[in-house]
């Protein structure tokens, strides 16, 4: 398989920064990465903001024409109606929102998110033109239980079940004990459970769809250890926690190419 895939360095932001201070780290961010002179079209890289911030950084990206990607961190399985609380993907859509995590572990075990809700919420962002940015991953229990790779790879298969392997997708795997840990994976590890996952897209969506699938890793990701993965030829970029919240470590993350001998 020739890798033509762009790698994307992802800054989801969890429950952090208000919609004010949203629009000051993205302009503070994107004026970092333009004076150190950064070519998005080599290294994609985006922001996921809470809800009640994409308005703002979608008004900033599109007046600044800046090339930071804009993504959501949850969806609705439904498209409208009786659901309180909950955002439907039609109107991320109109947002410009092009990416939209599904089934991060902290909504898998804190809103009791099954493989069925993921595969809706999966279906959902296919519906809506978003790209859906599916999140797997194993606990310590799991790890110790079954390998690494067995739950992430079941819950791939499951998240897309409801549609067409023409849907474009990105996969993200995150070890539920690296998350937060300060204790990353270590590129090896990483590399194997991407790998058995890709194997996972060549059964499910063949082998072009599989080639052109962007697998990031998750968990404990930081300007120190960014380099070591995205050596590995199954690891597509990152999605970043802790460290997307600190301008100069995310911007540092993002110019991965130019790390010398970390
Ligand atoms: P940390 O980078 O803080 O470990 O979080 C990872 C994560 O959950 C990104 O979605």
């Amino acid at each position: 398989m020739v890798n033509t895939r762009t790698p994307l360095i992802a800054g989801n932001w969890k429950m952090n920064l208000d919609h004010l201070q949203s629009i000051a780290f993205v302009q503070k961010l994107a004026w970092s990465l333009k004076d150190a002179k950064h070519d998005y079209t080599a290294v994609e890289a985006a922001v996921f903001p809470p809800f009640t911030d994409i308005r703002s950084v979608q008004t900033l990206l599109d007046a600044d024409k800046l090339e930071l990607g804009l993504g959501a961190q949850d969806l609705s399985a439904a498209d409208s109606g009786a659901y309180t609380g909950e955002v439907s993907g039609a109107f991320l859509s109109k947002l410009d929102v092009r990416y939209v995590l599904v089934g991060h572990s902290e909504r898998r075990t804190m809103h009791a998110e099954d493989d069925s809700v993921v595969a809706a919420k999966v279906a959902a962002a296919h519906r809506h033109g978003l790209v859906p940015v599916i999140c797997v991953g194993e606990t310590a229990d799991d790890l110790e239980k079954h390998g690494a790779s067995a739950v992430p790879v079941a819950q791939l298969h499951a998240a897309l079940a409801e549609v067409p392997s023409s849907a474009e997708i990105v996969v993200a795997y995150e070890p539920v004990w690296a998350i937060g840990s300060g204790q990353a994976a270590t590129a090896e590890q990483a590399e194997q459970v991407c790998a058995a996952l890709r194997s996972a897209l060549v059964e499910i969506v063949g082998v072009d769809a599989a080639a052109a699938t962007r697998i990031l890793y998750g968990g404990s990701v930081k300007a120190a250890n960014i380099a070591s993965f995205m050596r590995e030829p199954n690891v597509d970029g990152a999605l970043v926690g802790g460290a997307s919240l600190d301008i100069d470590e995310f911007a540092s993350i993002v110019r991965f190419p130019h790390h010398v001998g970390t």
